[in-house]
């Protein structure tokens, strides 16, 4: 959450070149944005609630000489979004300003602190406030003594960005929990809370470390670790190209990354299987003695990666014949859950900076469980901190609602699935050669699936007055349904509810009437009969059914109001497919409703914060 950059260069103007860092990080909080920037000795700040446009509205007209900066766009933390509350923040003699991603836990002690023994008058109300004037209390004229020890004050997972006009070459960046890198570039050098921001100007980057400080002038980039050691980082080559972080075309990031699964799907698959389909997992080291050792597996995650968690255990459970369970993070890591050395915890996540995620494999780790994640962005915290990692192949996700991260998630689901079953001779090779042989097939039958888009543009049309939709399915498609209501839900705002279909009957049916829209997946063809039988239970009610089935699965059409086809596949992979209509359905439902479909409200791509 919250996006920082921080420019230090002889290259073009610092402002445009943050502005537009800015704008490529918009997704991780758009309720304000700011830049501080260094210009012939003055340090002029600009700020503004709202999106960056806003911004750029207000700074029209104005020409910054400005070669050092740092710019901020926010999700509001403490305080409501306001021209006071957005970043940067400045000292009161308005020479040092800090932008901040993350949350400082003794705010309210170290604010007393500085009125009382400071004088200090504060203009705001976020936790940010303190840190510029910790920084301006120590500042002696070196910025790097001066937030050394503003650091060793402050409690909480954050990443910040200084600039002073007193020490006018320089950008100071630090990191404790909360994202940063920082960008090689010739004759100017970058921190970023995330990649896309820079890989117009870069692909030669340093990961910063928790507690590690970075400084960056134009020529230098150097890293210190709490003690002021200097400390050595080895390059990391970005692969991406830089148009996988632009729209390509596309309306919204959404649409273009519905449309990029089947790559994404191969991507991962292929990456993963040697000459002869046997299944490769370089960077983890899970062999038969440790898979025959674990009598449980965790798989915790948040949100649509807790989705690819769901459909994820009945693979793993059917091929690994090891118990698996399913939990968000920000229960398990507070509810003292059952964890030994004979635990494997499977964390999920895209950014692989959730906060709740990330505590929670802390937390199995301290019990003793190995830790295995799947992750989509290289070298995140979750990343690091795991024993072995699986790296997803969806390529960069920019919209805040996640698409070709949770199909690519599932595909890893399934490869591990296989790999242990393989490995611990729970499966034998025929399974495994026909089951591969199926994952082969999908990413083209994920084109098919991306084929129904027009019909759903009408479905749309139709739809999109409804103020509640229900999702309903049975088995994986349970799962499935969870995702399709959050899609549908987190994007046009419309209360979308998803229940096991044979739950439906024990309460919520209640809630059922004439109209009420339901999605009803029914892919499974050994629980098809008893879909169809739930189906009528909500058509009885007066309910507009929308069935999802399998190819030559018609006799839904006697029962459903209008059918969405997906390709023929195995039960087991139809999640792969029947995610994608649903993805369509709400990306066109949120445009008729004239939603800001990448940039849904109250959300954040990266949610780095509890
Ligand atoms: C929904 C969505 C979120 C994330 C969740 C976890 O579309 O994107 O629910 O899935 O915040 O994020 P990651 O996967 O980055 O840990």
């Amino acid at each position: 959450m919250c996006g920082i950059v921080g420019y230090a260069g002889s290259v073009g103007n610092a402002k445009d070149i943050i502005i537009d860092g800015l704008k490529r990080l918009e997704y991780r909080g758009y309720d304000s944005s700011g830049v501080a920037l260094i210009c012939n000795g003055k340090l002029e700040v600009r700020k503004r609630v709202g999106r960056i446009a806003n911004l750029e509205e207000l700074i029209k007209g104005e020409t910054f000489d400005s070669k050092v900066g740092i710019g901020h766009t926010r999700w509001a933390t403490h305080g409501a979004p306001s021209d006071a509350n957005s970043h940067p923040h400045t000292s009161p003699d308005g020479s040092i300003a800090v932008v901040h991603n993350g949350i400082i836990e003794n705010y309210v002690e170290l604010k007393e602190w500085l009125i009382k023994e400071h004088g200090i008058t504060f203009r705001s109300e976020v936790d940010t406030e303190v840190i510029v004037h910790l920084i301006s209390v120590f500042f002696e004229g070196n910025l790097e003594d001066a937030v050394f020890k503003a650091i060793a004050m402050l409690r909480g997972a954050f990443s910040i960005g200084v600039v002073c006009k007193n020490d006018p070459d320089k950008v100071i960046g630090f990191r404790r929990n909360a994202p940063m890198i920082a960008g090689i570039g010739k004759g100017c050098n970058f921190i970023a809370s995330d990649i896309p921001a820079i890989l117009k100007h870069v692909r030669e980057i340093y990961l910063i470390e928790n507690n590690e400080m970075v400084v960056i002038t134009k020529d230098d980039i150097k890293i210190y670790d709490m003690d002021r050691n200097e400390m050595h980082r080895d390059i990391f080559h970005v692969t991406w190209d830089a148009e996988s972080a632009e729209k390509g075309g596309y309306e919204h990031f959404m649409l273009k990354e519905i449309h990029e699964q089947p790559k994404g799907l191969y991507d991962t698959l292929h990456r993963r299987l040697d000459e002869n389909d046997m299944i490769k997992l370089d960077g983890i080291n899970l062999t038969k003695e440790h898979l025959e050792n674990f009598n449980k597996i965790y798989i915790v995650a948040c949100g649509t990666a807790y989705h690819a968690g769901l459909v994820g255990k009945f693979t793993i459970e059917k091929m690994a014949h090891i118990p698996v369970e399913v939990e968000v993070a920000s229960e398990f890591r507070y509810r003292d859950p059952f964890v030994d050395d004979k635990t494997l915890f499977i964390a999920v996540s895209q950014s692989g900076e959730t906060s709740d995620t990330l505590e929670a494999l802390r937390e199995a780790k301290r019990k003793g469980a190995r830790v295995l994640s799947v992750v989509n962005v290289v070298g995140s915290s979750v990343a690091r901190e795991s024993d072995d990692v699986f790296y997803t192949w969806a390529g960069p996700e920019i919209a805040v609602a996640s698409t070709k991260a949770y199909t690519t998630q599932l595909m890893s689901m399934y490869i591990i699935a296989l790999y242990m079953g393989i490995t611990k001779g729970t499966i034998d090779k025929a399974y495994y050669e026909e089951f591969i042989k199926d994952l082969k097939a999908i990413p083209e039958k994920a084109k098919a699936a991306l084929a129904t888009e027009p019909s759903l543009q009408v479905f749309a049309r139709e739809l999109y007055k409804n103020e509640h939709v229900f999702f309903i399915g049975r088995g994986p498609d349970a799962g499935v349904s969870y995702e399709g209501s959050l899609k549908l839900k987190e994007i046009s705002y419309i209360n979308s509810f998803a229940i096991a279909a044979g739950e439906l009957k024990h309460g919520t049916i209640a809630l059922i009437e004439k109209d009420t829209v339901v999605v009803a997946l029914a892919t499974q063809d050994k629980l098809y009969e008893k879909m169809l039988s739930n189906i009528q239970e909500v058509k009885a009610r007066g309910a507009y059914v929308i069935g999802l089935a399998k190819e030559g699965n018609d006799k839904i059409e006697k029962q459903a109001d209008k059918v969405i086809y997906i390709p023929e596949c195995r039960d087991e992979l139809t999640p792969l497919l029947s995610v994608i209509p649903l993805q369509i359905l709400a990306y066109y439902i949120a445009k008729e409703r004239g939603c800001d479909i990448d940039k849904p409200k109250n959300l954040a791509k990266s949610v780095t914060v509890e």
